[in-house]
């Protein structure tokens, strides 16, 4: 945010663009030494973002206290805005590069150490923590959280399918059961998400369900009025906190298919 209102302010009054995008580079010795990260930082990949405009650029003065609490070249600036990016990269052991010149705008790149995980770097007992079981039926419009999401469950083990809409998640689940929990997207085109579950749990009353939002919990819960949940994933969320949640839910859910086995 403070990179984009710097951004901004540097546009002025003069039409300009500001352009934000994340990617993901190699970083030698060199440029490490150029930046002088806050902390000594190896050399290799990083990911980032990156906040561009084409505005007022800076000289080499101001250049050199950007970073500096209380710098600003403002009527009404703080100088704040840049330190705070500071502490905050400092947390995440990054780097921040820029580049800037009079007239010739500026960009801002933070360098984030990236999270590897691969099955073969991790320790054997990690591997076995891993061996989660379950069929989990995911189900959103956005393609990306569709992907992140079996990725990460078939990551810990799960098995997974993944639907695009209501409609489509009540196919597979009558075509390919039984499937024990269902991750669902509260706000979907077509095809609401309490319709979806209503006809999922009408295809299998034990069908578990955690409920992806934006929303608080409350505003959710509202939604769905007394249909029973097993569970609510705020977005965004990591990758433990899905795990998490389809953990529970799965508990839940077998206690309560137990319970309806030993019922006849
Ligand atoms: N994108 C940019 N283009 C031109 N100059 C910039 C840009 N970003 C930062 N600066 C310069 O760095 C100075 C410090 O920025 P910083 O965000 O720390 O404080 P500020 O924007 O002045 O005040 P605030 O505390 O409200 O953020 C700015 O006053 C400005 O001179
Ligand atoms: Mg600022």
């Amino acid at each position: 945010m403070n990179l984009i209102t710097n951004a901004s302010d540097a546009l002025g009054e003069h039409v300009g663009t500001i352009t934000v995008s994340t990617g993901a580079m190699q970083v030698d010795r060199l440029e490490l030494a150029r930046i002088q990260p806050l902390e000594d930082l190896p050399a290799g990949e990083y990911v980032f973002v990156e906040v561009a405009d084409t505005g007022c650029g800076m000289d080499a003065e101001t250049r050199a206290r950007i970073f500096e609490p209380f710098f600003t070249t403002k009527f009404t600036g703080r100088g704040l805005g840049l330190a705070a990016v500071q502490g905050i990269m400092r947390g995440h052991h990054g780097a921040i590069q820029f580049t800037s010149a009079p007239n010739q705008g500026t960009t801002f790149r933070l360098l984030f150490p990236p999270l590897v995980i691969t099955s073969e770097t991790a320790p054997a007992v990690v591997q076995l923590e891993l061996k989660d079981h379950g069929k989990i039926l995911i189900v959103d419009d956005e393609a990306t959280v569709r992907q992140i999401s079996v990725e990460v469950l078939q990551y810990f083990g799960y098995e997974t399918a993944s639907a695009e809409s209501g409609a489509r998640a009540v196919e597979l689940a009558a075509a390919y059961p039984p499937f024990d929990c269902v991750l669902l997207d509260l706000t979907m085109p077509g095809l609401s998400s309490e319709e979806t579950l209503r006809a999922l749990r009408r295809l299998d009353a034990t069908i578990g369900v955690v409920l992806m939002t934006g929303y608080s919990e409350q505003d959710a819960a509202q939604r769905f009025g007394n249909i029973p949940l097993n569970g609510f994933l705020q977005k965004p969320f990591t990758p433990y906190e899905l795990r998490r949640h389809i953990q529970t839910a799965l508990t839940q859910i077998q206690a309560q298919r137990r319970l309806s086995a030993t019922a006849f």
